[in-house]
């Protein structure tokens, strides 16, 4: 490989000395191209090489780059030391290898990854370092297994509460989002990985995802569904984006020339690829005169792929240019360079499920979980006294590294809540294990479930009666009884919404029917959305939310509930009393039909809530502690500020509990006077800091002024509206401990 580049490049430098006219050309580009590559600048060299090898490359090669050859990579061409281009899933780790050319799994015996926590977890933490660690950690296990893309972070808004999906997304805000976003992907790329960010965009459902047409007006598309791509492009330099699946005002997003062309590249100046969803790709020549390099995942054999024989038919007719075709080349090049597969001498090696990275999984989990209700202190488990203990229900040995349809990753190591306990508990504590409810589908959708079903598999809800008589008799012997419920990733799947908020499997008549003879009864919910949890709220003490969190999810959960951890998560999302309060569903426009126009517009999550004074059952960024932390001093280090400088606002926190503990300090922006409509409050700052118990700690949190401009549509640009701002600090969305009003001139 090194020897056809060291040829090709010397025979291009020749033919750039001879022309002037070119290499100020050249020059130019590749300052362009510095600009926008900051962290590794793309050198001239580098230029240079890929010039020299589109010269030599047939048009067959060409295509062959342009389309997945099979389930997971592109053609390279070797000859001229062009790799092909690897990629894997994704959101929970590095998935299992699969067949070349169909979904079974390959049968390797060196793919046991590390299994993270998913996005939502990561989400809850509120702790952007966290993002930055599991994107490194997880970067280095795409590089163990050969990988030139991670198909990750997936960071589509969580519209709706029933979203197939909302487990693998951050949040339905966009501030947190993109906060999340930005160290994720550049962990990833520190290992010489591209990161993919997906799905792009307004790819918020998976009703009808194949072609639902989802129209928004440009105010929304702007400030609530693109923030977190832009700053995924511009600050933290992503060398690949995947187009969704469904379209947007009449398009697909994989040949939509406004998004594709106009916003990510035109606009933002990105300078990757573009990678199809898999099986997202309808045309040849729009869909890559609009934006889209490479076509994956098509359900044919390779060279019927839109970008293959098609598109050299195409060329010969005449409807393409071949211009056009080396355009695309170019870019794949690039990356290609950019992360090393070409000519990459020191390339990251990268390691596989290590003590390290399960670590990295377990930092992320227990800082995700969040303490809901801990009403009669029953939270850490104070274990003077107890011999017993009754753990009930599915999910204390369900597993869920696996699971539903889409990504999942082949671990040897996933600790259950039950294992977690068994671990962390002294011997002399006897667990009394029952599984409660079965996880139990109806015949057809199990069926179904295969293929895309689009539809929640219908369970079967009745209790088995023998599994319930064993729970209850289960609780009744033992002096505290831990319930684990929720849901699991075969029924929060990718490719279905939920079709309403309701717990599964008859979880809330077993839980219940435990507290009813246990009142000391825990109950730990394990899930990615939210669920219906009016009655279990009202008649339970303690409440835990915790994940699909990763390899080390149990022993965390284990930590957590007997106090070795601090419960310091944060809901990243709101958690409704009823699926109509919801805006996506009280504004009656999910899941639409053909089309679905998001009629909530701006309004999405707590937006809605707050501006509408509708009671959410948990508000957006609510999270209990063992101890309690005490907000003071809270101001800002001017009255007014002008449009380029930055809001600085000043807090004392204090622990005033007898445990040590984390807090996240949360900033929201209200502008009453605003000439135009404006959501309650909107998330603008935020700041996760450790306090031990009794110390108290000096907190900055900084805000561009340029963070409070709305998109103004008549002018195509970002603006700040003059006047008085109110600044509202709390520890949740509902929780404002102090208020500072500041003027913009
Ligand atoms: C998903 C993507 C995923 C791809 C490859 C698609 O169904 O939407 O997120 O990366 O499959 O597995």
């Amino acid at each position: 490989m090194k020897i056809n580049l060291i040829v090709l490049s010397l025979a291009t430098l020749i033919l750039f000395n001879i022309s002037c006219k070119d290499a100020t050309k050249l020059t130019k580009d590749v300052k362009t191209e510095k600009t926008l590559f900051p962290s590794e600048e793309i050198s001239l060299d580098n230029e240079t090489k890929i010039d020299a090898l589109i010269a030599e490359m047939t048009l067959e090669e060409k295509a062959g780059m342009l389309h997945g050859s099979s389930k997971f990579a592109t053609e390279g061409v070797e000859r001229l030391g062009i790799p092909k281009m690897n990629m894997t899933d994704g959101p929970l780790g590095i998935r299992e290898e699969i067949s070349k050319d169909s979904w079974a799994p390959a049968g390797w015996d060196n793919d046991f990854a590390t299994y993270y926590p998913a996005a939502g977890s990561v989400a809850a933490t509120w702790n952007p370092e966290l993002s930055y660690k599991f994107g490194n950690s997880v970067g280095q296990e795409a590089r163990a297994r050969d990988k030139d893309v991670l198909l990750s972070p997936a960071i589509n808004i969580i519209r709706t509460p029933l979203g197939g999906r909302t487990y693998e997304y951050f949040t339905e805000d966009p501030f947190l989002n993109k906060k999340l976003a930005v160290p994720f992907i550049v962990g990833i790329q520190d290992n010489d990985v591209m990161a993919c960010v997906k799905h792009f965009a307004v790819n918020n459902q998976e009703t009808n995802r194949d072609f639902v047409d989802v129209n928004t007006d440009e105010r929304t598309l702007r400030e609530i569904y693109l923030p977190a791509f832009k700053a995924s492009v511009q600050e933290a330099n992503a060398y690949s984006v995947m187009g969704a699946y469904n379209k947007f005002r009449g398009d697909f997003l994989c040949e939509n020339d406004y998004m594709q062309n106009k916003i990510l590249r035109d606009e933002w100046g990105f300078k990757g690829i573009v990678i199809s969803d898999w099986s997202a790709v309808h045309s040849t020549v729009k869909t890559l005169v609009n934006g889209l390099d490479i076509e994956m995942g098509t359900r044919k054999p390779a060279n019927e792929f839109f970008l293959a024989d098609k598109l050299i038919a195409a060329l010969k007719d005449g409807e393409i240019s071949e211009e056009e075709i080396d355009k695309h080349i170019r870019r794949i090049l690039r990356v290609l360079f950019q992360v090393k597969a070409i000519d990459g001498t020191d390339r990251t090696e990268g390691s596989l499920a290590t003590e390290e990275h399960y670590k990295d999984a377990y930092d992320i989990a227990e800082e995700s979980i969040v303490l809901l209700k801990n009403e009669k202190n029953l939270l850490p488990l104070q274990l003077e006294g107890i011999n017993s203990i009754a753990v009930i229900g599915n999910n204390a040995t369900k597993k869920n590294a696996l699971g539903g349809y889409g990504a999942g990753v082949k671990t040897k190591r996933e600790i259950t809540p039950l294992d977690g306990l068994k671990n962390r508990l002294p011997e002399n504590i006897k667990i009394n294990y029952a599984e409660g409810y079965l996880e139990r589908y109806s015949k057809n959708d199990n069926d179904q479930k295969i293929e895309v079903t689009l539809n929640t598999p219908t369970t079967i809800t009745e209790l088995d009666p023998e599994k319930l008589k064993e729970a209850l008799e289960a609780a009744k012997k033992s002096d505290l009884a831990i319930i684990f419920a929720g849901s699991n990733r075969d029924y929060e799947t990718e490719a279905s919404d939920r079709k309403d908020l309701s717990l599964p499997f008859g979880q809330e008549e077993l839980i219940q029917k435990v507290l009813a003879v246990n009142p000391n009864t825990i109950v730990v919910m394990i899930g990615g959305a939210p669920f219906d949890l009016n009655t279990i709220k009202e008649k339970s003490s303690s409440l835990i939310w915790s994940w699909f969190n990763g390899s080390e999810g149990g022993n965390a959960l284990a930590d957590v509930i007997l106090g070795k951890v601090n419960p310091s998560g944060k809901l990243p999302w709101t958690m409704p009393k009823r699926i109509e309060d919801s805006p996506a569903h009280a504004t009656n426009s999910f899941p639409g039909d053909e089309s679905v126009t998001y009629e909530e517009g701006i309004m999405v999550g707590y937006r809605w809530f707050d501006t509408k004074n509708i009671e959410p059952l948990y508000p957006f960024g609510f999270g209990l502690s063992y101890t309690d932390f005490e907000f003071s001093n809270i101001s800002t280090n001017k009255d007014s500020y002008s449009e380029d400088e930055d809001i600085q606002i000043n807090l004392t926190i204090k622990n005033t509990g007898i445990r040590d503990g984390k807090e996240v300090a949360q900033v929201y922006v209200s502008h009453p006077g605003s000439s135009i409509e404006k959501a309650a409050k909107e998330l603008k700052g935020f700041k996760k800091v450790f306090i031990k118990s009794g110390a108290t700690q000096d907190a900055i949190i900084s805000i561009p002024v340029k963070e409070l401009a709305y998109y103004q549509v008549s002018t195509k640009k970002w603006v700040v509206e003059k006047g008085t701002y109110i600044l509202k600090i709390g520890n949740s969305s509902r929780n404002i401990l102090g208020e500072v009003s500041i003027k913009i001139n």
